[in-house]
């Protein structure tokens, strides 16, 4: 089957089973491999992507969800403004160990300062309930978001 979609601003057609992982498609077949899989069931939040603007887990979507469609990878979103402070946000706040869960938080939290923004530790924390950390804790990681949001609040970006 032949899909369409744009990824990461870039189109592409593609000639697959429409039954493939998109998350493998993501990462093998365009050599995106900052898309993480852990759980592969849809539990972790390690592969998520943007799909038309919305953060949904690649590990459970086939090659036909992405038909039409327009995809945003952690490769892009950690070239925008709102990515690159929230990076620094997680870097000053020492929110990462091993950093395989961040590319999905990258994702949520990017998702949630984008389209609320309010420094409110409560609605962060729901907007990253579907990502899973082993290492690190979610104190700090919340609070990195926290500071993006605060920054974000005041101007500075
Ligand atoms: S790898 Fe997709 S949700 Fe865990
Ligand atoms: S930093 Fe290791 S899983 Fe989150």
């Amino acid at each position: 089957m032949k899909i369409n979609f744009l990824i990461n601003g870039n189109k592409q057609v593609l000639d697959v089973d429409p039954m493939r992982r998109l998350l493998d498609i993501i990462r093998e077949d365009l050599q995106l491999p900052g898309t993480k899989e852990s759980c592969g069931e849809g539990e972790c939040g390690a592969c998520t992507i943007l799909l038309n603007g919305e953060p949904v887990t690649s590990c459970l979507l086939n090659a036909v969800h992405a038909d039409g469609k327009e995809i945003q990878t952690v490769e892009y979103i950690a070239q925008q403004p709102l990515g690159k402070l929230l990076i620094d946000c997680y870097d000053e706040t020492n929110a990462v160990q091993c950093g395989f869960c961040f590319p999905g938080f990258l994702i949520a939290s990017y998702h949630y300062l984008k389209n609320d923004g309010e420094p409110s530790l409560e609605k962060i924390r729901y907007a990253l309930s579907g990502n899973i950390c082993r290492c690190t804790g979610y104190t700090k990681i919340f609070e990195s978001v926290l500071l993006a949001c605060q920054r974000l609040q005041a101007g500075k970006v």
